[in-house]
């Protein structure tokens, strides 16, 4: 049994600052953030949750894919942000949306989140457990940032992004690719609560996002490439067979230079992190979302898609759209 993705969903919050708005209350400028990374915006909580937006990118899914909540057997969110240790996001979205005869279950692989959800779902739909599966990659990171540390929060934003995939004859996840590097995951951290018992004496300090940057950009830079080459490779296509490539919108260098080692054209790279900034897991379902919108997927292109970033972690896979 193979798998389609048949709609997708999104979900920002309503606040948009700017990279002016960020000047003012920290020593930085648009100039240095837009000309590293390319962020010129980003949206950012004020009362919603990542179960909130989950939930509504969801159902903006649903209502893409014409998929009603009974339909719906998994649930599985990508996520480092949710709400709550437990309920597990996924379970917040299940209630929040009505999919009573739904699984739900979140995973934790930082910004490749959502691209390991897809690969889970494919594997359950492939072995014939669920038949429509609803995944999502959702963050509130502007809750684990050092709003002190100008170096790492000018470049994240909130928000949730949404694809309902469909057991199906015709397999449109033509190969994929993941791995994880855990030796090196401390260039890209942030401490959850610490030991707490009466045993040990606790810090009540919270701990932040804290990021070497230009060894996130090396592990990127080598990693993202070699993904995709193995991927599309697996799928029996060339690097030219691929309409469009859709990758975690961490950094617009990233994808300049991963386009640049792979001689792609960079229009074949659509971006959303000018006006989104990174939102980890939540970054390729919300591209994917707008790239559905705005009518650039045809049924049959070939959609390469790669997350990668905190664990270390990194996923890729080459879709067949519709
Ligand atoms: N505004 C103004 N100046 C700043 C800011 C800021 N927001 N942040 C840092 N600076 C200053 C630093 O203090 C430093 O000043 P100094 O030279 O006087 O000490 C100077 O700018 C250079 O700082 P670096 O950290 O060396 O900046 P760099 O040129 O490496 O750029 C960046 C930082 C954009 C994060 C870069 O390392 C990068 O592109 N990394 C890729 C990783 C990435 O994008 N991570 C995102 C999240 S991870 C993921 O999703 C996979």
């Amino acid at each position: 049994m193979g798998m389609r993705m048949i709609g997708t969903g999104s979900c920002l919050p309503k606040t948009v600052v700017t990279n002016d708005d960020l000047a003012k209350i920290m020593d930085t400028s648009d100039e240095w953030i837009s000309s590293r990374t390319g962020i010129k915006e980003r949206h950012l909580v004020k009362e919603e949750t990542t179960a909130g937006m989950s939930a509504e990118a969801a159902l903006r899914a649903m209502e893409n894919a014409g998929v009603t909540a009974e339909e719906i057997d998994l649930i599985i969110v990508g996520t480092v942000s949710a709400d709550h240790a437990t309920p597990a996001c996924a379970c917040e979205v299940q209630a929040a949306i009505g999919a009573a005869n739904a699984v739900a279950f979140d995973i934790n692989a930082a910004c490749s989140g959502f691209m390991f959800a897809l690969n889970v779902a494919h594997a359950y739909l492939q072995m014939g457990a669920y038949k429509t599966a609803l995944i999502i990659g959702a963050e509130t990171l502007s809750k684990l940032m050092d709003w002190g540390d100008r170096s790492t929060c000018v470049l994240f934003g909130d928000g949730a992004g949404a694809a309902i995939v469909r057991a199906d004859e015709r397999e449109g996840m033509l190969a994929y690719d993941q791995g994880s590097d855990g030796a090196r995951g401390g260039v890209l951290a942030c401490g959850n609560r610490s030991n707490n018992n009466p045993l040990v004496e606790t810090s009540k300090e919270l701990e932040y996002v804290h990021m070497d940057g230009q060894e996130v950009y090396k592990f990127a830079v080598t990693t993202v490439p070699a993904s995709l080459h193995k991927t599309i490779e697996a799928a029996g296509l060339n690097v030219e067979d691929i309409d469009y490539f859709a990758l975690h919108q961490a950094n617009i260098r990233i994808i300049q230079s991963v386009a640049k080692r792979l001689k792609v054209s960079e229009d074949k790279f659509p971006i959303s992190l000018d006006h989104c900034g990174n939102i980890s897991a939540a970054s390729v379902p919300i591209l994917l979302d707008e790239m559905n919108r705005k009518g650039l997927l045809k049924p049959g292109m070939k959609v390469a898609l790669s997350g990668f970033g905190g664990g270390l972690t990194w996923a890729s896979a080459v879709i067949e759209w519709g």
